[in-house]
């Protein structure tokens, strides 16, 4: 039972995949596929307690930089999620986003995107952002690029660019702003993850590597973020 109001919306940095599987001497691709089990049940636990969106990162537009063997596992990985657990999260009336470049993707892993999308789009449950050749400042850059062009075009002012209008030219453009990052293994950065939601997100540093992060993990995680005094820059009263 966790205490307090929770985050609508939390975004995960699912961090130690790797080390994981180097602690167990396994592969590095299997400490993803354990990475993807410990996804299951989070997804399954955010549904549960009625959070409104949860945002993973999944492939950055750097992790085309790992060695080819390791892009190639985690790219049969995605395409094998998208294929067997949609029957799952669409009976779970999980409604799936995915951020990111898909048209950069392969053939198969794009098309299984866009399948996804299509076919949950209209579900009510979880918002489940899933960030896959995403970078959060080629995010900002499209959202420039798309109000120059509609500048051009006549459509709006430069004047009217406000920081609404570049927020409502973001993957996420109908959510809540991030309210708790989570980023496993220790590790504190944000590497390039929801740049401009995360701006008053509190965050959390669970030590656990992201294969251990269970649902006790997460409530901790939840109810270090119920603790915190949120101001938003002002001063509470
Ligand atoms: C970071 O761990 C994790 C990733 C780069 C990929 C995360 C992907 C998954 C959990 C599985 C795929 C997701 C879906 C939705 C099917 P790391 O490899 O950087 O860990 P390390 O820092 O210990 O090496």
């Amino acid at each position: 039972m966790i205490e307090g109001t929770l985050p609508r919306h939390v975004a995960i940095i699912m961090d130690g995949n790797g080390r994981w599987a180097k602690k167990h001497t396994l592969q590095v691709a299997l400490g993803h596929r354990k990475g993807v089990e410990a996804l299951r049940a989070i997804i399954r636990e955010s549904s549960d307690l009625k959070i409104e969106a949860l945002s993973i990162y999944a492939f950055s537009t750097e992790n085309w930089n790992r060695e080819k063997q390791e892009v190639e596992a985690l790219m049969a990985l995605l395409l094998e999620y998208f294929t067997s657990e949609i029957d799952e999260l669409d009976q779970e009336n999980v409604c799936i986003r995915i951020l990111g470049d898909k048209d950069g993707l392969p053939p198969p892993q794009r098309e299984a995107l866009y399948k996804a999308e299509e076919r949950t789009g209209k579900n009510t449950g979880l918002k489940l952002n899933i960030a896959i050749n995403y970078g959060g400042r080629a995010e900002l850059a499209r959202a420039a690029r798309e109000l120059a062009q509609m500048a051009l075009r006549g459509e709006i002012s430069p004047d009217e660019i406000d920081e609404k209008k570049m927020a409502q030219m973001l993957y996420t453009h109908d959510l809540p702003d991030v309210d708790l990052l989570i980023r496993t293994s220790g590790e504190m950065r944000l590497s390039n993850f929801l740049l401009y939601q995360c701006a008053y997100a509190e965050f959390v540093f669970p030590t656990v590597l992201w294969p251990d992060f269970d649902i006790n993990a997460y409530h901790a995680a939840l109810s270090a973020f119920t603790s915190r005094d949120r101001r938003f820059g002002g001063r509470n009263k």
